[in-house]
């Protein structure tokens, strides 16, 4: 209610500091309103978690999912396993580019978080209403770990080195007493330092391969009783979810903590679509909806062909905006157990907090929104609100991607001759005015009304129009 520069770092001259009388009737829609940042694929330093946890506060988005260990790295000291940050922190070298170009950058890369710097976080976070949710993966995504303590593994390699690369990696934990042993100890660690109640364990992506050839396996598996690596997968984590209930917390893992069978007392963070929420909570668990094609933040949020590197997409703000969390499925008593939602920061292609900033925001303010809010959807509305909030954003040096403001145009593929072209704005207001003959718009260029195909020859220049005067960037696009 009061004006953008309320979040200036000095005091600003000439503004009007006057709030308007109002009754506020207000109240979260869901209470798990989540944020995730993997400090793993990259490493981020406190000062900018600090950051990153104030401008969760800002959009009412009260828990940070922080992902700790990885194949790429181990971020979290453990006292009594000193070696896992010692050397599971580092990795001998960075892929560049995607994981298919096979060139890496040569430079080792690690980085971790003491005890007394997750203690500080904690506190800072619970401050601004935060709770901070641990994520220690099992069975998979356990390569770091794996090579520092060869023996919790299946012990099928020769050698193993914490990767270098994104992707999923056979080499996971093995479920031997020894395993059992180390885990219970790091999650005793992890239960004393985070207060949260929900505690994550991974549990996505686990290949089978190494348990089909491993001895042990197979003995435990007949031995069990059990009919399949899932299940045995399943006993894996259910009793890991024992332990971690007999001390006083709750289990939350991704989808695949349902193949096999879902441990009793699990909530379901549900990223592989939607099939998996849908799943849990018909067999009333809950569940966080964190979809990877509608909330997964390294997704493209423009043309790929002008934008960094991302993992997929693009997810456009308006489909961020606009996805709703509770499927329509479900009954009115199931739809309960969706309890919220998280946006996900995935940072395979983001080496540096600016990148993060830039990849989070402003797609993150819809995900936020979409938490706080009734169901009721109103994309003009959420723009125009936006537009004022982007302000405040500036204020506080947001490093946010601007193309808000600029138009999109796409290129849908038709015959070997022609494309169609579709193009749209965020921005409220505002018109797309083009050229084919690859000169610079201006308001006195055709407006966009509508598809139209090109020729292979033609070259579609955009800008935004809005009050006769042009917004945001010279957008273009090739026929190729
Ligand atoms: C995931 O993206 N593997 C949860
Ligand atoms: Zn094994």
């Amino acid at each position: 209610m009061l004006p953008d520069a309320i979040f200036a770092k000095a005091p600003v001259k000439g503004t009007d500091w006057s709030v308007p009388a109002a009754d506020i009737d207000d109240a979260p829609r869901f209470p798990y309103r989540g944020m995730h940042l993997d400090c793993c694929l990259h490493f981020f330093d406190i000062p900018f978690l600090k950051r990153y946890i104030d401008l969760m506060a800002l959009h009412k988005v009260n828990r940070f999912h922080w992902h700790l260990t990885e194949d790429q790295g181990w971020r979290l000291e453990i006292k009594k396993y000193p070696l896992l940050t010692e050397k599971g922190q580092w990795r001998k070298e960075t892929v560049v580019g995607s994981l298919k170009s096979g060139i890496y950058d040569g430079k080792p890369y690690g980085g971790f978080y003491s005890q007394d710097e997750v203690r500080d976080l904690i506190e800072y976070a619970a401050e601004r209403h935060v709770t901070i949710i641990p994520e220690i993966e099992i069975p998979g995504h356990s390569l770091a770990a794996i090579s520092c303590y060869p023996e919790l593994s299946c012990g099928l390699e020769d050698h193993y080195e914490t990767a270098t690369r994104w992707g999923i990696f056979r080499q996971v934990y093995c479920p031997k007493e020894e395993t059992f042993k180390f885990l219970e100890d790091v999650f005793d660690e992890v239960i004393d330092l985070f207060p949260s109640e929900l505690i994550h364990i991974g549990g996505d992506e686990c290949p089978k391969a190494s348990w089909k050839k491993c001895p042990h396996c197979q003995a435990l598996i007949k031995k069990l009783g059990l009919k399949d690596e899932y299940e045995l997968q399943s006993w894996f984590i259910q009793r890991m979810e024992k332990y971690i209930n007999s001390k006083g917390r709750q289990i939350i893992g991704w989808d695949e903590i349902l193949e096999g069978g879902l441990a009793p007392n699990a909530k379901v963070m549900s990223w592989l679509g939607e099939e998996g929420g849908i799943k849990a909570a018909q067999q009333h668990h809950e569940v966080v909806m964190a979809p990877y094609p509608k909330y997964y933040l390294d997704y493209w949020q423009g043309d790929p062909d002008s934008e960094p590197l991302a993992m997929g997409g693009p997810t456009m703000l308006r489909t961020m905006y606009e996805y709703n969390p509770v499927p329509e499925v479900l009954t009115a008593e199931e739809s309960r157990y969706i309890i919220g939602v998280e946006g996900c920061v995935w940072t395979e292609y983001m080496p540096t907090p600016a990148r993060v900033e830039y990849m989070a925001w402003p797609r993150m303010c819809a995900i936020a929104e979409s938490g706080w809010s009734p169901a009721a959807k109103d994309w003009e509305g959420f723009t125009r609100r936006l537009e004022t909030h982007l302000a405040r954003l500036d204020r506080l040096e947001v490093g946010y991607c601007r193309n808000f403001w600029d138009p999109f145009i796409e290129m849908h593929p038709d015959t070997e001759y022609s494309k169609v072209v579709t193009m749209s704005v965020d921005a409220p207001g505002a018109e797309i005015h083009y050229t084919l003959d690859g000169s610079t718009p201006t308001a006195a260029s055709p407006v966009y009304e509508g598809p139209f195909a090109v020729n292979r020859q033609q070259k579609v220049t955009a800008v935004s129009i809005r009050d006769g005067k042009q917004i945001g960037n010279v957008k273009y696009k090739e026929f190729r």
